[in-house]
């Protein structure tokens, strides 16, 4: 029988990672590409180029989700989709989010090369701004497409750099080449997501593919004190309102409070910054980022309920607030695509174990909507965030070919 993931060419989908890591290179061996920016743009044209010359339609919607479509038999059929992003970190690498489209263009391609139809149609995605650094909160794409928020009420987000939201989506959307325009949100069959693990399991355990079981559940705030500004060199200790000196005391509180013998909670303050940021000027406000995660329901929502209550506890004479960008609930992918997956590999004599996702993804969207899943493949040493994350070729191609063989599956079904 002819198996889709036979056409999976495993040089292709290397050199197509490499092309795609020129746009926002950093000299460094990563990317800075973040969401919406030019080099995002010039990344989301090069695709839809290799889109057009396989003869693949481009659509666009509202959130400049991008959607490369291969058609199915059957009219009217609900789509099979498979994808992930292409924007980064301000020091990324090559292969977080970039590898899951890819992976499901080239499955998109391996389907094309074989002669294979499909019974439903398939689409790989390119969601807008997953990572939520330049625009919070993160998963714009996949938050419109599943109707968690429409696009209107997030487009006045700002970047730091004063960039609004919908202005940077409305110029991506004008400049995605020929690409036709569509509403977001379709009727789904199934949803699989490819990625890097980002942690260190598969490779220690010489494994090369990841069936993942669900996603920890993540909430992202932001936390700002108020306090006065004054003169570093006159106002007494005593007297000062001092923003920067609460929020240490905050800080170290939240510590506290996320304290974990199990090491499983998950605690970062990725952004702290004090305003107006003069040496000899008393902080008048201190604003920091707060990312909390935690895979049991449980755990994580009385430790998220509990965070506002320390940073008051602990403010002093300051103010404060707790601003939530997000909270996602842990989800659970359902047991009949982890087993599609482990079968898919094991059919292809790949070592698979199922697993939990640490980091946050698209999938965790698009879940509710319809049976959804994700596989993972190593990195190295388990590094992602980082200029220093690498993949090896084999590896994206062992795990282009399981996605291959389970979107076929799902298409057919
Ligand atoms: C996304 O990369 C996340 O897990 O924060
Ligand atoms: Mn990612
Ligand atoms: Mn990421």
């Amino acid at each position: 029988m002819t198996r889709v993931s036979d056409f999976v060419d495993e040089k292709r989908l290397w050199d197509r990672h490499m092309a795609i890591a020129e746009h926002g290179k950093t000299g460094n061996g990563g990317v800075n590409r973040q969401a919406l920016t030019d080099h995002d743009r010039a990344a989301r044209a090069q695709l839809a180029g290799w889109a057009h010359a396989r003869g693949f339609e481009v659509l666009i919607d509202e959130a400049a989700n991008m959607h490369i479509r291969r058609e199915g038999w059957e009219q009217g059929a609900p789509v099979v989709l498979s994808g992930s992003h292409l924007d980064t970190q301000p020091t990324g690498g090559n292969f977080d989010g970039v590898f899951g489209v890819l992976a499901a263009f080239e499955v998109l391609e391996a389907l094309e090369d074989g002669g294979i139809r499909t019974r439903r149609p398939v689409e790989a995605v390119v969601w807008t701004n997953e990572e939520g650094v330049r625009f919070a909160p993160g998963c714009t794409g996949s938050m419109v497409f599943a109707g968690v928020a429409p696009v209107g009420d997030l487009a006045d987000a700002r970047a730091p750099d004063g960039a609004r939201l919908g202005d940077e989506l409305e110029k991506t959307i004008a400049t995605t080449p020929h690409a036709k325009r569509r509403k977001a949100g379709l009727p789904l069959a199934g949803y699989v997501e490819a990625h890097i693990e980002q942690g260190p399991r598969l490779e220690a355990e010489g494994l090369t593919i990841g069936a993942v079981t669900g996603i920890q559940g993540g909430a992202s705030y932001e936390i700002t004190v108020t306090g006065e500004e004054g003169h570093a060199g006159t106002v007494p200790l005593s007297l000062r309102r001092d923003a920067m000196r609460s929020a240490m005391a905050i800080v170290q509180g939240l510590y506290g409070l996320m304290a974990d013998p199990d090491d499983i909670v998950k605690f970062t303050i990725g952004r702290f910054q004090a305003h107006p940021g003069s040496p000899n000027t008393i902080p008048g406000k201190v604003v920091f980022t707060l990312d909390f995660r935690h895979p049991d329901a449980a755990v994580f929502n009385a430790r998220a309920d509990a965070i506002e209550a320390v940073c008051r506890e602990q403010a002093g004479p300051c103010g404060v607030s707790v601003f939530t960008r997000h909270r996602n609930q842990p989800s659970v992918f359902p047991g009949e695509v982890v087993a599609m997956i482990e079968q898919a590999a094991r059919d292809l004599d790949l070592p698979v174990m199922a697993m939990p996702s640490g980091a946050a993804h698209d999938a965790q969207l698009i879940a509710p909507l319809c049976p959804s899943g994700m596989l993972f493949v190593p990195c190295l040493k388990g590094i992602s965030h980082s200029e220093s994350e690498r993949a090896q070729p084999a590896d994206l191609a062992a795990g282009a070919r399981v996605l291959a063989d389970t979107l076929a599956a799902m298409a057919n079904a």
